[in-house]
């Protein structure tokens, strides 16, 4: 295990009714607030009521923005950014998924940046200062709502581009699994699939953290025991709780402190979602399977029966490749369980961006678990076409 700084301040309200607790979250924070949030699902199912009543009730200035897109663009940050200088916001208020959140954080950013929203996100080391944000989780898959990222897209450009600073962390996050309960299968599904890859690139490092492993383990349990139950009945409160809490866990750096590692599939997903304008965590779930068939090797076999064996249940008397071998035929089963397509050609990909995708990865996946370069990457998605 490496040394490392253990801070992972954001404030966490967890459980059903805790947006009560509004305004006294707000309150050391500031009294203008940019309320942010995306097509409108928040409208359907009484959140944005719930929101608006309180910060009425309470006399705290509301400024809005919505339409925030699914992979968030840069066009929409500029917009929420120009808002907040010229309505003078102290406090971006997101109600969302990892979508509403991400733009909200780069917003919150960008406020106090005298140039460019874009520049912020190419270079995440320009990010010196931004306004607090303060989140209302709607959906569980990225994490958004307890880590330092946020990943913008630039269609004109075709990038999508993840940037992270310690400052865009949300100060408190509202947690409330009932709000998830309308989240449709398919998006349940994908998020499921996303928290679940965030466990496995934190868990396939080099570097040895045993307690981190099993905490990785424990979690990546929990998404198996309830995923698929969120899935056939919505409206379970102990799995959409379960899973929430688990989104965050995933990928608030803890899982990955003193064995830090870049990352695999994240990379090659981020292009096609890039390219193809394609579900986050539905790209993971077509990669990742093949993914994991590419780096098995003798070498590699040994932790992925480790993961087979603590987390799917596989035999542990079986040798390192047969376990892996079940591991992996195990995690794709799983996705498919879920409804969750297997194949590019599934969601309308196909082999004409490889080697510019490839090549774009391979920037960011040279250093990871098994470096793999742009042609390994391509061998990947030829795997998964
Ligand atoms: O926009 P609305 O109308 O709210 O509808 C959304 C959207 O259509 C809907 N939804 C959200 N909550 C709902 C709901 N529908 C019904 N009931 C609810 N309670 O779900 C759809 C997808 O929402 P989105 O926010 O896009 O999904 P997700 O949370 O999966 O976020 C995906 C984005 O996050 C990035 C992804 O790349 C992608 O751009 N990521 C962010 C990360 C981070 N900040 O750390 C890490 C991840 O690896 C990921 O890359
Ligand atoms: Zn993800």
């Amino acid at each position: 295990m490496k040394n490392f700084v253990y801070a992972i301040p954001t404030k966490i309200y967890f459980g059903e009714g805790q947006v009560n607790k509004l305004d006294r979250i707000l309150a050391p924070l500031g009294s203008r607030v940019l309320l942010v949030y995306g097509g409108g699902s928040i409208k359907k199912n009484g959140i944005y009521d719930a929101v608006v009543d309180i910060l009425k009730e309470n006399d705290i200035f509301y400024e809005e923005m919505g339409g925030v897109e699914p992979n968030p663009r840069i066009e929409t940050v500029r917009r929420g950014a120009a808002l907040c200088r010229e309505k003078g916001i102290e406090v971006v208020l997101p109600i969302g998924g990892g979508s509403t959140i991400d733009c909200a954080k780069v917003v919150a950013a960008a406020a106090c940046y005298d140039g460019d929203a874009w520049d912020l996100v190419k270079d995440a080391r320009r990010i010196r200062k931004a306004l607090p944000v303060v989140s209302i989780l709607t959906l569980s898959a990225t994490g958004s709502e307890m880590d330092t990222f946020a990943v913008i897209s630039n269609m004109e450009t075709k990038e999508k581009i993840g940037t992270g600073s310690p400052l865009l962390r949300p100060a408190a996050s509202i947690l409330d699994p009932s709000y998830t309960e309308s989240v449709s299968a398919y998006q349940t599904a994908a998020g499921t699939a996303d928290i679940m890859s965030h466990i496995m690139e934190a868990y396939f490092s080099n570097i040895e953290g045993y307690l981190q492993d099993r905490m990785a383990e424990g979690l990546l349990k929990t998404c198996i025991e309830f995923g698929v139950k969120a899935i056939q009945n919505p409206d379970d409160y102990e799995a959409r709780a379960n899973l929430m809490w688990a989104s965050s866990w995933a990928i608030n750096d803890f899982l990955a402190l003193g064995k830090p590692v870049a990352w695999s599939v994240h990379p090659m997903e981020h292009e096609l979602s890039a390219f193809y304008d394609i579900t986050h965590g539905v790209g993971l779930a077509i990669l990742t399977p093949h993914w994991m068939r590419y780096v098995l090797s003798e070498k590699t076999a040994e932790k992925f029966k480790a993961l087979g064996v603590n987390a799917w249940g596989v035999d542990s008397s079986l040798t390192a490749m047969e376990a892996a071998a079940q591991t992996i035929e195990r995690t794709a089963e799983y996705f498919q369980r879920m409804g969750l397509p297997a194949r590019l050609a599934e969601v309308g990909i196909g082999e004409e961006n490889f080697d510019v995708m490839a090549q774009k990865a391979a920037a960011q996946t040279r250093s990871s678990y098994v470096p793999l370069t742009a042609e390994d990457v391509k061998a990947i998605y030829q795997m998964a076409k």
